[in-house]
């Protein structure tokens, strides 16, 4: 009885403490708020440079520094220009591309990035990382895909949780990414999204979601799209009533960089922090132009006529302040570090983690060890992947190649390099960087001398895939074409006439057309892996890692294979003005990436969820906790037996499929899973949750998750497309 007492009361005194300190932070807030004039107010909401935002120096508030995000800490820049600012100390460990971290299908290792790439940012000064981006793929086309996690929401939300965490337990706030429907690049300013409540709910939103109610997110960014005709910087549906209505989010809306257009829907809708409103250069301007953006000047015009009242004001400030709060000025040291030994062990943890084993006919890996001459083709095995792509560029110091990784792995080999194709071969990422890989010869002459090389090798590996150019994986531009760019197809198809035995390493964060597919036996998905690109990939090559990376997306055969069909879906129509606004409809609903394919029954190239490994694992029959649903949830179990000779590890991914529904539901969709560390032989059990919002889908007219009554498949697999058992539930 002692005993129980001492356990309850520890308890009510930890709610004490816990609660004090949220209480505390409310205290502090309204403390600074009372103290300051209507100037300084204004003076906290919008930017005051390129990435900072002006503090109230006689209160001791400090300035807010904010940065890209989200695979590094960006290199700093001008105080009011895009370009570098050339300092010598901002070279940063630099992370694989999120779509790499939610291939990993491991929760640990995006934690592990967030705490890492937080830490980095905490050394940095910044108070505010901006990402992860969590924007669901809808098209392959997408400039900006290799920046967010995959197709599918639940992959999506699982993953940017922990990483959410992970940077703020650095004092650092993450600033999840662009909220909402941001699903394009091609006229991302200027495309009015219509979309059905149950799509929106469904699939756009649910990663938002997670990242409030799980990640507790302390900053979100808005997009710069339109949703129902309004800019989502500055969206009252979006902002006001779902984010911070529904979902109850009491941190910071930071605009993204020019996406606020109006004061007064600023005002009114939500907007907590203008960034990035057009200013044209300290030297061009006669005023400081921050003194010009919609929530400085205009609104303080207007607080002072009286024709608005301090409300909305107060509310934008505590919101500020509490971002302020629980970062810079949060009175704990938080040193951070940067470019450590650690971080080169972070990253390249998560690097091998993702890569995707996408075919291995015949065994061809891994390298066996005996290798006497590799021969490695292609742009990609020597081109710099960590500067391009735009705001996510990033200055690595030390960015280790395919080439140099493989040669460091087999130091017993002869390893030779033919380029076979040129593609981008400058890049320049804000003026920093800056290489030339120009080749002479011509297309031909390198495809010659490729093929010279490859006849007496025992094992030939060709880097192709797409780069972070624009038109490639790039911000501010959609692909043009689905296919590889630069001829690579004819190159590969001519190498894989002459070697049956051709491993294709495709390097990009977006899904890409592999017509020669049947003719090549073993490919990789390589994504973009930061710092230690050479290492990760060279220790899955040559089987020191067993890949155990899983595609956050399906890569169809081809374009005409995707759910967009139309260009009404895609990429919208235009306006009769020239800057006026493109309308979109996604006409496709719910059915995105894999919900589509299966839906219409679309082979895809790879399935969502697809990845192999060099051993082999069997699942044991899938057992339910109970066969009825009750109460809050249900547990999956089911056992996996690593079958082959090497250690490896394997995603058991479980789907639920409705199989009477009043309303038209995807063939199954992904609501757990779970990565499991099997030595050969061992057997595991793994346990997956299911809870309510499982069965559930969102009802529009209701405006609700509703389950309805009746019987669920529970499948239990190691891909979409590889469903190895299932179990019945009733609801
Ligand atoms: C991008 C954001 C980025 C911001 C600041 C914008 O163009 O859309 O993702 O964080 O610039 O660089």
């Amino acid at each position: 009885m002692k005993k129980l007492f001492f356990v309850f009361g520890a308890i009510a005194l930890m709610c004490v403490a816990c609660k004090s300190d949220e209480q505390k932070l409310e205290e502090k807030v309204e403390s600074y708020l009372s103290q300051m004039t209507l100037e300084e107010k204004t003076g906290i909401i919008h930017a005051q440079s390129k990435f900072s935002s002006a503090g109230v120096p006689r209160l001791g508030i400090p300035e807010l520094w904010t940065d890209d995000g989200p695979h590094g800490v960006r290199p700093e820049t001008m105080w009011d220009a895009w370009t570098a600012a050339g300092q010598t100390n901002d070279s940063v460990t630099v992370y694989p591309s999120l779509t790499c971290l939610a291939a990993t299908w491991n929760r640990d290792m995006a934690d592990l990035y967030g705490r890492s790439v937080g830490a980095e940012a905490r050394y940095r000064g910044k108070d505010v990382l901006l990402g992860p981006g969590v924007n669901i793929m809808r098209t392959p086309l997408c400039g900006r895909n290799f920046e967010y996690m995959g197709e599918d929401p639940y992959l999506a939300g699982e993953i940017c949780a922990p990483y959410i965490r992970g940077v703020q337990s650095n004092g650092v706030a993450a600033c999840v990414k662009h909220y909402c429907l941001n699903n394009q690049e091609f006229k991302r300013h200027n495309v009015n999204v219509t979309i059905d409540d149950r799509a929106l709910y469904e699939i756009y939103l649910p990663a938002f979601e997670k990242a409030v109610k799980e990640g507790h997110v302390w900053s979100v960014m808005g997009s710069y799209n339109l949703y129902k005709g309004v800019h989502c910087c500055h969206n009252d549906i979006t902002i006001n009533k779902i984010l911070k209505g529904e979902w109850g989010f009491d941190g910071a809306l930071i605009s993204d960089w020019g996406g606020v257009h109006n004061t007064d829907e600023a005002i009114a809708n939500g907007t907590d922090l203008e960034f990035g409103t057009g200013t044209n250069g300290v030297d061009t301007n006669v005023e400081n132009a921050y003194d010009y953006y919609y929530l400085a000047r205009p609104y303080l015009n207007k607080l002072r006529s009286g024709e608005v009242d301090q409300t909305q004001l107060d509310d934008k400030c505590r919101r500020v302040l509490r971002l302020m709060l629980r970062t810079g000025m949060n009175g704990k040291e938080y040193y951070g570090s940067m470019n450590s030994p650690q971080h080169s062990a972070d990253a390249l943890a998560i690097a091998r983690e993702g890569i995707v084993l996408l075919k291995n006919d015949n065994a061809v890996l891994p390298v066996s060890a005996d290798a006497r001459k590799i021969v490695v083709l292609g742009e990609n095995a020597i081109k710099p992947m960590a500067v391009g792509g735009s705001s996510s560029s990033l200055k690595a110091r030390y960015e280790l190649s395919p080439l140099e990784g493989i040669k460091a792995a087999f130091p017993d080999a002869e390893v030779v390099y033919e380029r076979a194709y040129q593609g981008e071969p400058t890049i320049k990422g804000y003026n920093y960087s800056l290489y030339d890989l120009t080749d002479p010869r011509t297309p031909e002459q390198m495809l010659a001398d490729a093929l010279a090389a490859v006849q007496d090798a025992d094992y030939v590996i060709f880097f192709g895939g797409l780069n972070k150019a624009k038109y490639q994986d790039c911000e501010g531009r959609d692909r043009q074409d689905y296919a590889l760019p630069y001829g690579q197809d004819t190159v590969v198809e001519a190498l894989a006439a002459v070697r049956s035995d051709l491993v294709y390493v495709n390097v990009s964060g977006s899904p890409v057309a592999m017509p020669w597919i049947d003719k090549v036996p073993a490919a990789l998905q390589a994504w973009y892996l930061g710092s230690e690109t050479g290492n990760a990939i060279a220790d899955v090559l040559a089987g020191k890692v067993n890949p155990s990376g899983k595609l956050p997306f399906t890569f169809p055969v081809s374009l005409g294979d995707c759910p967009i069909r139309t260009e009404l879906q895609y990429p919208g129509i235009a306006p009769e003005e020239e800057k006026g606004i493109w309308e979109q409809e996604y006409t496709e609903g719910i059915y995105v990436g894999y919900r589509w394919y299966e839906a219409q029954n679309i082979k895809p190239l790879f399935a969502f969820g697809h990845g192999l490994s060099y051993t082999t694992f069997e699942y044991g029959e899938a057992k339910l906790s109970s066969k009825r649903f009750h109460g809050n949830g249900v547990t999956v179990s089911v056992s996996v037996t690593n079958t082959g000779k090497v250690a490896g590890a394997e995603v058991v991914q479980v789907y639920v499929s409705d199989l009477e529904a009043s309303v038209d539901r995807p063939v199954k969709e992904l609501k757990g899973f779970a990565k499991v560390y099997l030595e050969p032989g061992q057997t595991k059990t793994v346990k997956v949750e299911l809870d309510k919002r499982a069965f559930s889908f969102f009802d529009a007219a209701r405006h609700e998750w509703v389950a309805e009554d009746g019987d669920f498949d529970i499948l239990v697999g190691a891909a979409s497309d590889d469903i190895r058992t299932s179990v019945r539930l009733t609801l």
